[in-house]
């Protein structure tokens, strides 16, 4: 897979059934791995502490490829700004975000495809989102502040990841939630391998994600939790890729 996979059909086709399929489209096997369907309603559910979240709430989706994240941040957030570099994941979830469906096809075998319509839940407030094409490591300037920031599975894509966990603490207002996600999946051709945040060696001692993330946004964030979280994205009928997430929860610090 290269960095230009999130421009094509295959792409949008299997993101759309990632994040709007149905089970019976997803997982037609029932002795499937059906605890990690849903990840992008779970990366919500799973991770929001309903507590912490203020009236008129703000929440920043960041990769959030065809939106379904996001429209779950808008069951709790008054405004949601879904932002992903793919021009093609961003034109679907802005068809998603007018419409509430989009109809679509997928493979089920060779070039055989299959139909299917992604909805947007009815009860979701569709006017509180909005999707935007940009770059997680330079956002425009005037974003503002937010209080809920989401990255679910995206700093294993970025070229350097540090620096834009740096510039976190600049997105998320004192008490804000930063929720994380990432199987950790380091490849050269999204991040050059000086830029990886961990599983390498160095001076003899693995050096590990979750050690280098915490290094990084402590103490502008404080840690709250860890969890894994599974995923499952189909390719065709019968070859999928099953992951699992690592979740951190993560709270921004008053300013000093
Ligand atoms: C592995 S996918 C995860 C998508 C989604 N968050 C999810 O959990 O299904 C990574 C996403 O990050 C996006 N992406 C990669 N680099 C990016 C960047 N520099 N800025 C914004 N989005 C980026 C990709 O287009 C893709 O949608």
């Amino acid at each position: 897979m290269s960095s230009g996979f999130y421009e094509t059909d295959q792409a949008v086709s299997e993101y759309l059934l990632f994040h709007y399929g149905s089970p019976e489209e997803i997982l037609p096997y029932p002795f499937g791995p059906s605890d990690a369907l849903d990840f992008p309603v779970r990366c919500v559910r799973d991770c929001l502490d309903l507590k912490r979240i203020p009236p008129q709430a703000r929440a920043l989706d960041l990769g959030c490829a065809v939106g379904r994240a996001s429209f779950e941040l808008a069951r709790f957030c008054t405004e949601v700004i879904g932002i992903d570099c793919s021009h093609r994941f961003i034109e679907a979830a802005k068809v998603l975000q007018r419409h509430g469906s989009l109809a679509f096809q997928y493979v089920d075998e060779g070039s055989l495809m299959k139909s299917a319509a992604a909805l947007v839940p009815l009860e979701i407030e569709r006017d509180r989102v909005s999707f935007e094409q940009g770059d997680a490591q330079n956002l425009r300037p005037d974003i503002g502040r937010f209080d809920v920031l989401l990255a679910a599975n995206l700093i294993d894509r970025l070229g350097d990841p540090r620096q834009c966990l740096i510039r976190f603490s600049g997105l998320v207002r004192a008490g804000g939630q930063l929720i994380l996600t990432s199987p950790y999946t380091w490849l050269k051709e999204f991040t050059p391998a000086d830029n990886w945040l961990g599983g390498f060696d160095r001076d003899g001692q693995s050096v590990r994600t979750f050690d280098m993330l915490k290094q990084s946004l402590e103490p502008a964030f404080q840690f709250v939790s860890r969890n894994d979280l599974p995923f499952l994205i189909r390719e065709h009928a019968r070859k999928y890729q099953w992951g699992v997430g690592e979740a951190s929860v993560w709270i921004r610090s008053n300013d000093l």
